[in-house]
């Protein structure tokens, strides 16, 4: 059996809870003879810039660099709002993702059968809802250049982000919503703003090209991104990748979530190129964020950080029976009753974070037999 060397990077608030629960996880898939990790821990946002004045060490970026894969919590809370905009929790969490080249975003948002009177939605519109979104990562308003705030000669400021894509971003992006949408329901929805942006008609010029030049098989349809929010609550099984850039895919799949009954819920993966070896850079972390308000409460669901764990099993492993047989657990947990209290309805079993964690691995226990 492979050893893979997995780096844990818990964060603040609530990360290091739901991790701990990933812990127990890894240790019964290494005593079942499934998959053996060699972990690391180390620090980021800020918890990080506590300890080194900023959200992510260069010793720590170089064990990522280094490390077959990247498990990340959640960064940030109140305690550091005051740092600068350069050192800032977030930051840490960004320059990850940019400097280890990590642009595909996967966020799939599925609505356990278990789950789906927890939906702010009526229970038809989210039973067996499967999206795909396929956020891109590295590009985009989130780091195009200038962003700044001057300061103008009346007195007054001045604010610039810039939305920047080239050609080469959104055809790679474009390609993995295509490759994914094969192996599911072969339909792409790519969502962006061409009635008001310039980057929004590359971007479905682009897609649009990549589509038609290998990909004709699947089908393709554009959506205004507005639209694409309406829609996703309106109707959102009508869905099957979708596909859109740094700021929409932040938007679209934190509404998302919501459809599937908590944010809670939804594990995540960040991809980079396939390289000669054919591997590639990857970061795991649900999508939710710290939630200080809740932390050290044992109040958490680490369902989001367990589901992550499986996609890493399945992206960056190839352990796809692995992480069948740890997605299978969750649903086990859930359809056995055990409820955090974001999932919680009437009548059900709250657990703590670490009686769910406990539950999935019991969940696990039973399936292995
Ligand atoms: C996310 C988060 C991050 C983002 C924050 C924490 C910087 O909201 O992963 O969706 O905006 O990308
Ligand atoms: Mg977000």
């Amino acid at each position: 059996m492979p050893s893979y060397n997995l780096l844990l990077l818990p964060g603040d608030g609530i990360g290091p809870e739901v991790m701990a629960e990933v812990g127990k996880v890894v240790a019964f898939l290494g005593q079942a003879g499934l998959a053996s990790f060699e972990t690391e821990t180390d620090l980021v946002g800020g918890s990080a810039i506590d300890a080194h004045g900023k959200p992510l060490a260069d010793a720590t970026l170089k064990r990522a660099d280094a490390a077959d894969a990247i498990l990340l919590g959640a960064v940030g809370g109140p305690k550091w709002n005051g740092v600068a905009y350069d050192i800032r929790p977030e930051a840490g969490l960004l320059r990850l993702r940019k400097d280890l080249g990590l642009f595909a975003n996967l966020r799939p948002a599925i609505c356990y059968p278990a789950l789906a009177d927890a939906s702010a939605l009526k229970r038809e519109l989210v039973e067996g809802l499967d999206i795909m979104i396929v956020r891109e990562l590295t590009g985009g308003v989130y780091f195009g250049e200038p962003k700044e705030i001057t300061t103008l000669p009346d007195g007054s400021k001045r604010a610039v982000d810039t939305q920047v894509y080239t050609t080469g971003e959104i055809a790679r992006i474009a390609h993995v919503a295509f490759d994914l949408a094969r192996k599911r329901g072969n339909r792409v929805a790519s969502a962006d703003k061409n009635n008001v942006m310039k980057s929004g008609v590359l971007w479905k010029e682009v897609v649009g090209e990549v589509h038609a030049a290998h990909y004709a098989d699947v089908e393709l349809e554009h959506v205004l991104a507005d639209n694409c929010a309406m829609q996703l609550v309106r109707r959102p099984k009508q869905f099957d990748v979708l596909v859109t850039d740094n700021l929409f895919g932040d938007i679209l799949s934190d509404a998302a979530a919501m459809l599937t009954g908590s944010l809670g819920m939804l594990p995540s993966a960040s991809l980079g190129e396939v390289d000669d070896r054919g591997t590639r850079k990857a970061l795991y972390e649900p999508v939710h964020g710290s939630a200080p308000d809740i932390a050290g409460q044992d109040a958490a669901n680490p369902l989001a950080m367990i589901g992550s764990l499986a996609m890493c099993l399945r992206y960056s492993f190839g352990l796809g029976e692995a992480a069948d047989l740890l997605d299978g657990a969750i649903t086990d947990a859930l359809a056995g009753g055990a409820r955090t209290r974001d999932i919680a309805s009437e009548g059900s079993r709250v657990v703590g974070t670490k009686g769910m964690g406990d539950a999935v691995v019991a969940a696990l226990k039973a399936r292995v037999g």
